[in-house]
């Protein structure tokens, strides 16, 4: 025994030692990667998703372009599926600067600017591009704007694209199929008005820990976009999934403001650009891994899916009106007003 690992041992050393012999001469040639953390930018990106999601694919391309195309003098250390800090932690060490990006739901950004639960409104937009058509108008842009006094700025916008509802009680068809139904919802009012309306019981669940309370029956069900549910395997809880595209979620790229202030214009012009064309591919991608996945698991026949025709989807739509009227009641038309589908 010891004369194996004795011979393993050296088996190993002598190839390193001999590496270590020829190489202790060689000079480097000179890159940034040379470089301390202190001496080059390092952005640590912290996000609560799996890596094969919209987010999480975007976030890898992002950090792969900046480095090759800053020469390694940017480093983007990308922290996913909460391994850093979860939902409720990732804000404060933003605006601390503890980390210098996130790209948090939209929906999370409410305790802040609750007027950015006008993304929530169910039904608020017929498509992605409404959304992003949206974001880039006078009000959207006013809306991020209201960040900064946060410490934050807003860099773009990532779909994950149109959320979905799951549970394992009955099929939901009707909108009155919810009723009594506990359903986990991200921190937004305006989720929460939308389930209590039609008679469930919203609860708000950090991301990482929904898997464990649909396993302990803490909730029935929950609403999330099928990149979201299946790459955290939220369907294998459930028995019924209802393909009703009800509201949007997406994300908003967010830098500490200092930060970001304190990088070399052609630095922050490098970043800027790459994000405008990760941007552009992660909405490709969002929509084609969305699509993808549906057809997977029609194929795989481990959830019962449903669809809502389009009668439903008018229900469905005039049952939420009120929620409308509280979103208008609350915080004005002015949001409400500008969304594509009233502006038409
Ligand atoms: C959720 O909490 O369901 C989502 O916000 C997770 C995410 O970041 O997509």
């Amino acid at each position: 025994m010891k004369h194996t690992l004795l011979f393993c041992f050296t088996l190993f050393l002598i190839p390193l030692t001999l590496v270590a012999c020829q190489t202790s001469n060689v000079k480097y040639p000179y890159d940034y990667e040379q470089l301390s953390e202190d001496e080059r930018i390092v952005i640590r990106f912290s996000h609560v998703v799996g890596e094969d999601t919209p987010k999480g694919r975007a976030a890898r391309k992002f950090a792969e372009l900046v480095k090759e195309r800053s020469e390694g003098f940017i480093e983007v250390q990308v922290f996913s599926n909460g391994s850093l800090y979860k939902d409720s932690e990732e804000m404060k060490a933003l605006q601390n600067g503890d980390i210098q990006m996130i790209a948090p739901a939209i929906s999370k950004l409410t305790f802040l600017i609750p007027e950015f639960a006008i993304y929530d409104l169910p039904y608020a937009f017929r498509s992605s591009d409404e959304v992003h058509e949206f974001a880039d108008s006078p009000a959207g842009q006013k809306l991020t704007s209201r960040l900064q006094p946060f410490n934050l700025i807003s860099l773009g916008i990532w779909d994950s694209g149109f959320k979905q509802l799951s549970n394992n009680v009955r099929p939901i068809l009707h909108y009155r199929n919810l009723q009594e139904l506990r359903i986990r919802i991200m921190p937004s009012d305006i989720l929460s008005e939308q389930y209590a309306s039609v008679g469930a019981t919203p609860k708000r669940i950090e991301f990482n820990n929904v898997f464990s309370e649909l396993e302990q029956n803490n909730v029935d069900g929950q609403e999330n976009t099928l990149s979201n549910i299946t790459s955290k395997n939220f369907h294998s809880l459930q028995d019924y999934l209802t393909v009703s595209n009800h509201g949007y979620l997406g994300y908003f790229v967010l830098f500490n403001l200092e930060f970001w202030n304190s990088l070399p214009a052609d630095m922050q012009l490098l970043l800027f650009e790459t994000l405008q064309e990760v941007q552009q591919w992660e909405w490709t991608i969002a929509e084609q891994m969305n699509a993808n996945i549906l057809q997977q698991i029609e194929n795989c026949q481990c959830i019962d899916i449903h669809y809502l025709s389009a009668t439903d989807i008018e229900e469905w739509q005039q049952a939420f009106e009120p929620i409308y009227n509280y979103f208008r009641n609350t915080y004005g038309s002015y949001y409400v007003n500008a969304l594509p589908r009233f502006s038409d």
